[in-house]
């Protein structure tokens, strides 16, 4: 399969001189950002990926021309781990991420996820990882993105009536078939992961990662270790909230996914906003952003780890990415494990607590 005309590159023209001269400058003063390996002998990608869920709706309104742009700087920056689902939008996440690869190809690697429909009326999700909806969502992500293979696919969430061994036989066919790469797996549990890597290697695990959401580290982090599976830390900026941009959920968008967040609610905020204190006053020490030590922190859990930051602006990426030049010394990090403590609330809400860790 070919780029489909529809996915032409009109939006992208090459950068101009002064685009050039602007990443010849930071590549200069920084070299060109970090790569790590996914898994033991994985892909390589940048150090920092770009997740690209909010361009597309959940967090406030989207701003297409603008994610467009981001994800051009995205690749003059050298950030060519780009994060996506079939969810997302549904399908325009997909869309969007194919008006910018077209020729540019080459230079990204895509991850996209399949297993999880939303009614557009009732918002209520469903979750599908049999073998015939394996096969059916990657032609279509395929189609959508106007690519020949993808590059990382998960199954968006374990499918609790479907054993594990069938949807990975399935991904393993599409493997074969030269339609997906490598295999990922998104917020599994241990014995998922143990399962699944018995029917076909696992590169990478999908999970929330950050300051604020540490569970993994009792088991699941080191079972990653144990057999040689990489981390992909998404919400490493925990849904933005870390950054001290988030203070009044009151401000949030109607329909913003975060308004059904526990730790976005009004009986944990004063608590978390003082984790966010915290943050802000150790990143000022240092002279960086909060959103940079919240990136630059996982980033220091592990060469294992690959966070993948989200947003649908120039500024923030730009920011974030410089994140891969912050380094923390073991006195630095002792003292932010010391100080950002446990936060109040759950990370979702109790229908999505249970999609997790099956
Ligand atoms: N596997 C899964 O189930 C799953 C679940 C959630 C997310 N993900 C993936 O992980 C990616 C990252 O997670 P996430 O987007 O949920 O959370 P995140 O990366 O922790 O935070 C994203 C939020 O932070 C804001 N932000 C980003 N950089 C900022 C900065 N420097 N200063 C202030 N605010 C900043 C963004 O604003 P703007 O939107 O205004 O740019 C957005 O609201 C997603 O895009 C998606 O690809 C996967």
């Amino acid at each position: 399969m070919t780029s489909s005309p529809e996915h032409a590159d009109a939006m992208t023209p090459a950068p101009g001189p002064a685009q050039r001269a602007q990443l010849a400058d930071r590549i200069k003063r920084h070299g060109p950002l970090e790569c790590r390996t996914l898994g033991w002998g994985g892909p390589a990608v940048s150090a920092i990926g770009l997740g690209c869920m909010g361009m597309t709706g959940f967090y406030g309104e989207p701003d297409e021309a603008e994610s467009i742009r981001t994800l051009r700087r995205a690749l003059e920056l050298g950030c060519n781990f780009w994060d996506t689902s079939d969810a997302y939008g549904p399908h325009a996440n997909e869309r969007l991420l194919a008006r910018v690869l077209g020729s540019h190809r080459g230079q990204v690697f895509v991850a996209t996820k399949f297993g999880i429909s939303i009614d557009p009326r009732t918002m209520r999700r469903s979750v599908d990882g049999s073998p015939a909806t394996a096969r059916r969502s990657c032609d279509a992500s395929l189609r959508r993105l106007g690519v020949d293979h993808i590059d990382l696919y998960y199954p968006h969430r374990v499918d609790p009536a479907t054993p594990i061994e069938e949807t990975i036989g399935a991904m393993a066919e599409l493997v074969r078939e030269g339609k997906v790469r490598y295999i990922g797996l998104s917020e599994p549990g241990v014995d998922t992961i143990r399962r699944a890597h018995n029917v076909h290697p696992i590169t990478a695990v999908q999970t929330e990662y950050s300051l604020w959401t540490r569970d993994i580290e009792a088991d699941i982090l080191p079972l990653l270790r144990e057999l040689g599976i990489g981390l992909v830390a998404y919400a490493p900026l925990g849904h933005g909230f870390l950054t001290g941009a988030y203070r009044n959920p009151q401000h949030l968008a109607d329909g913003d996914i975060r308004r059904s967040q526990p730790r976005f609610a009004e009986q944990n905020l004063a608590h978390n906003l003082q984790l966010v204190d915290r943050i802000e006053q150790l990143a000022a020490e240092k002279g960086i952003t909060p959103a940079q030590l919240a990136i630059a922190w996982v980033l220091h859990q592990g060469h294992d780890i690959a966070p993948i930051a989200g947003t649908k602006r120039v500024q923030y990426l730009e920011q974030n990415l410089a994140a891969a030049d912050v380094s923390l010394s073991p006195e630095e990090l002792t003292r932010i494990n010391d100080t950002v403590t446990e936060p109040a609330g759950d990370r979702y809400d109790p229908a999505g607590m249970r999609t997790v860790r099956l």
